[in-house]
């Protein structure tokens, strides 16, 4: 029987105050070059402890190497920890691909950014429960940063058939590589388009506080290249630039042989500019918090999924899709006693409102509004079909 998790509470790294953590960030932006650092080197800085080499053990530092983001159980929510039903789809989905496949020898499930383990918990256990030979082929395999959160996956999925690799040891797939919500976590550049150029932001110090300055672009070519391709029209306004999300991109499609690519996120409503950095946790909605609380507080952005097409489109896949989240992961099983236990789940994840944009939509579908999956699908024998 599929069980709702409950996160695991996250073993906390003791020692590191708030006063440290906020002075490791002050000694920090005050080494970089000019003492400044980009707002992409603070952001990787704050999140994964990326860029320090100071005493400290740089895990230590970061939101989530440090296991002080509380995923589903405070600081925010994620489609798997709102209900099991993200993870039955999935699987549904990855169950499709694999018969479509024809049913390979060596079949991978990769998991990048696993989080609480979660998602896998609920893709193997909907695999046990509707398709037992896959169950057996597939290898699950899980690619996470947080030295912290990889160990409670692995206690969470203690006893079932999950390996943990460096994203470098993910080589020659055959199968489907899955994220949820990992590359709004990814560290973006921020730039501002005046009357007078682009200038980007930085962070300094005045001594003890984090001041935000502005200077010139750090990768000007780079920029110029993410703006044609997104078409901008370079109207003066903040620009969030995620090159990171194009090097993952790149590099993940590089190594999947056979399969699909499928990456969910949030993305901006119809209205919306991708400009917005969030914060999540406890003082996430205060003024200034992502320079009070370095290391404390999750720093996050929508998701350009344009982008992430026209870009795809370059690579070689044979089908790059983006969906909304309702059609692809939203519809209930045609199966009675399937519908009874999916409704009482939805049920159950409207309650959890801690996530605002998570509703039920009708009778029959479910809804994660504004998210988006990038469907990418490549196939070995594409060069002789092509
Ligand atoms: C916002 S959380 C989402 C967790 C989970 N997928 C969920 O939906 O609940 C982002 C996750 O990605 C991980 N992460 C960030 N960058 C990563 C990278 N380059 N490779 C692997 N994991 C990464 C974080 O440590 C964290 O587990």
């Amino acid at each position: 029987m599929t069980k709702i998790v409950q996160p695991p509470a996250n073993t906390l790294v003791e020692g590191i105050s708030s006063e440290e953590l906020k002075s490791v960030a002050v000694e920090f932006v005050a080494s970089g070059p000019d003492g400044v650092r980009t707002f992409r080197d603070y952001m990787g800085f704050c999140l994964y402890g990326e860029g320090y080499n100071g005493p400290r053990d740089p895990t230590e530092i970061g939101y989530y190497t440090s296991g002080r983001a509380r995923i589903g159980s405070g600081d925010f929510n994620t489609a798997p920890e709102l209900s099991p039903l993200f993870g039955i789809r999935v699987a549904h989905l990855i169950t499709n691909r694999w018969e479509q496949m024809g049913k390979p020898a060596g079949f991978q499930i990769i998991e990048q950014g696993a989080g609480n383990g979660t998602l896998a918990h609920h893709v193997m256990q909907e695999l046990h429960h509707s398709s037992p030979d896959l169950a057996e082929e597939a290898a699950y395999v899980i690619v996470e940063k947080s030295p912290v959160l990889k160990r409670n996956q692995q206690a969470l999925l203690d006893g079932s058939r999950v390996e943990w690799k460096d994203e470098e040891e993910v080589s020659d797939v055959t199968g489907v590589h899955i994220s949820n919500e990992l590359l709004d976590v990814f560290p973006v550049h921020y730039l501002r388009i005046g009357p007078d150029g682009i200038t980007e932001l930085q962070v300094g110090t005045d001594g003890q506080n984090l001041v935000e300055t502005w200077g010139n672009p750090s990768r000007p070519l780079e920029f110029a290249a993410y703006f044609d391709l997104s078409g901008d029209n370079l109207m003066p306004g903040d620009r969030i630039v995620n090159l990171q999300m194009l090097e993952w991109l790149a590099a993940t499609a590089s190594k999947l042989k056979d399969g699909s690519i499928i990456t969910v996120d949030y993305a901006p409503q119809p209205d919306q500019k991708i400009g917005l950095v969030a914060h999540y946790g406890p003082e996430g909605n205060k003024p200034g918090a992502r320079y009070e609380k370095p290391g404390e507080l999750d720093i996050t952005t929508q998701v350009d999924f344009a982008i992430l097409k026209k870009f795809a489109e370059r690579l070689e896949f044979e089908r790059v899709e983006v969906e909304t989240f309702r059609n692809l992961f939203g519809r209930l099983q045609n199966n009675p006693s399937d519908i009874a236990r999916e409704r009482d789940w939805i049920m159950r994840s409207s309650r959890l409102r801690c996530q605002m944009h998570s509703q039920h939509i009708g009778d029959y579908e479910w809804e994660f509004i504004g998210h988006k999956a990038l469907i990418l699908q490549k196939s070995s024998n594409q060069a002789q079909d092509g």
